[in-house]
């Protein structure tokens, strides 16, 4: 399977194929097996090193790849910006290639600054280090691991026992909320519309402009019996009618440099979640979230905690299994890896 595996970095799923994706997620059911076992590491990267570059706050996305990398053995180097030489005013590129001197075979990087990831990855391909890059979110732009647990979740939703990215053919997933300061919902459009699901964008005008669809149609990377399908509303019930799933997002207050809202209590009652918006869904309809959350503001704390429609655990969880699947990918790109055990 990794044989098709072409990606030196992962900066964006725009450049994804359905057969990336797949790859993906069979990796993923791999690494599923191994942390459901006593003994929830492997040798695949040992003596290896990781390197996490994270510019911008973070819980979730920075301890998930530290555990992903130390469950494939690697070692792992964790950077804060507050206690760095940032702060004596190193710029990030020397800070990207002090690491590199140190040896650093993966960097995975977050920035409040859109394309960061790709700066540094042209550097050090300049540099012919064969360093791989991967953007754990860089602004608005990308958030590639995060959908691609998404989709690991859904698949295991549809199909637990071989989860497969073909079970979301035809699938309806309203993506709600603050969708334009979303790196999430960006690189969820292209992974969701490629593995053939049926995306209904729903916001409020300031936060979903109309035409902002367009962009996500088609990849110069797309086969050419692809149709990516996507449909905006500027309401939230159509979106909600007989949807699979819905994922809502963050409202990104920290990115708002105006008003965009009349209030938060009528964000919520127009845009909010909650048990009884869901009636109009599949029966069985399960909700997602990134995280972190605004109780009470893109969904009830009551939804929230229902274990049978959040699927936000499970969202936490699957990310462990696809990160160490992207580090695996990355990592032993044109080596003779040993998936699992040697
Ligand atoms: C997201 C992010 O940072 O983009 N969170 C995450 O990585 N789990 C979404 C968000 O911050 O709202």
């Amino acid at each position: 399977m990794v044989d098709t595996w072409q990606h030196r970095h992962i900066l964006s799923l725009s450049n994804f194929t359905p057969t990336d994706y797949d790859t993906v997620i069979r990796t993923a059911v791999s690494f599923r097996d191994v942390l459901s076992r006593r003994t929830k590491k492997v040798p695949t990267l040992q003596g290896r090193v990781v390197t996490n570059l994270f510019f911008e706050p973070s819980t979730r996305t920075r301890s998930s790849f530290e555990l992903a990398a130390k469950r494939l053995s690697a070692d792992v180097l964790n950077f804060a910006p507050g206690s760095s030489s940032l702060t004596k005013g190193e710029t990030i590129l020397d800070t990207a290639k002090t690491y590199l001197a140190m040896g650093a075979d993966l960097m995975v990087i977050r920035h409040k600054a859109a394309g960061v990831p790709h700066v540094i990855a042209t550097e050090l391909d300049r540099l012919q280090s064969g360093v791989g890059v991967l953007n754990a979110g860089d602004g608005q732009h990308e958030h590639p691991s995060q959908a691609l647990l998404d989709l690991f979740t859904l698949c295991q939703v549809l199909n637990p026992d071989h989860p497969h990215i073909d079970s979301l053919q035809g699938k309806k997933i309203a993506l709600v909320g603050d969708i334009i300061h979303s790196r999430v919902a960006r690189s969820n459009l292209w992974s969701l519309t490629a593995c053939g699901a049926e995306v209904h964008l729903a916001g409020p005008g300031t936060l979903l402009p109309p035409g902002f669809a367009q962009a996500f149609q088609r990849s110069p990377v797309d086969p050419p019996g692809l149709t990516r399908r996507i449909v905006q509303h500027a309401t939230l019930e159509p979106a909600l009618v007989d949807a699979d799933f819905v994922m809502t997002l963050r409202l990104q207050q920290e990115r708002m440099t105006q008003h965009l809202l009349p209030s938060l209590r009528e964000y919520h009652q127009q845009f909010g979640l909650t048990h009884d918006r869901l009636k109009i869904c599949k029966p069985e309809v399960k909700v997602l979230h990134p995280a972190p959350v605004n109780r009470g503001i893109e969904l009830s704390s009551a939804l929230m905690d229902d274990p049978a429609r959040s699927l936000i655990a499970q969202q936490v969880a699957s990310g462990i299994a696809v990160r160490m699947s992207l580090l695996y990918l990355i990592g032993t790109r044109g080596r003779d890896a040993v998936l699992l055990d040697e």
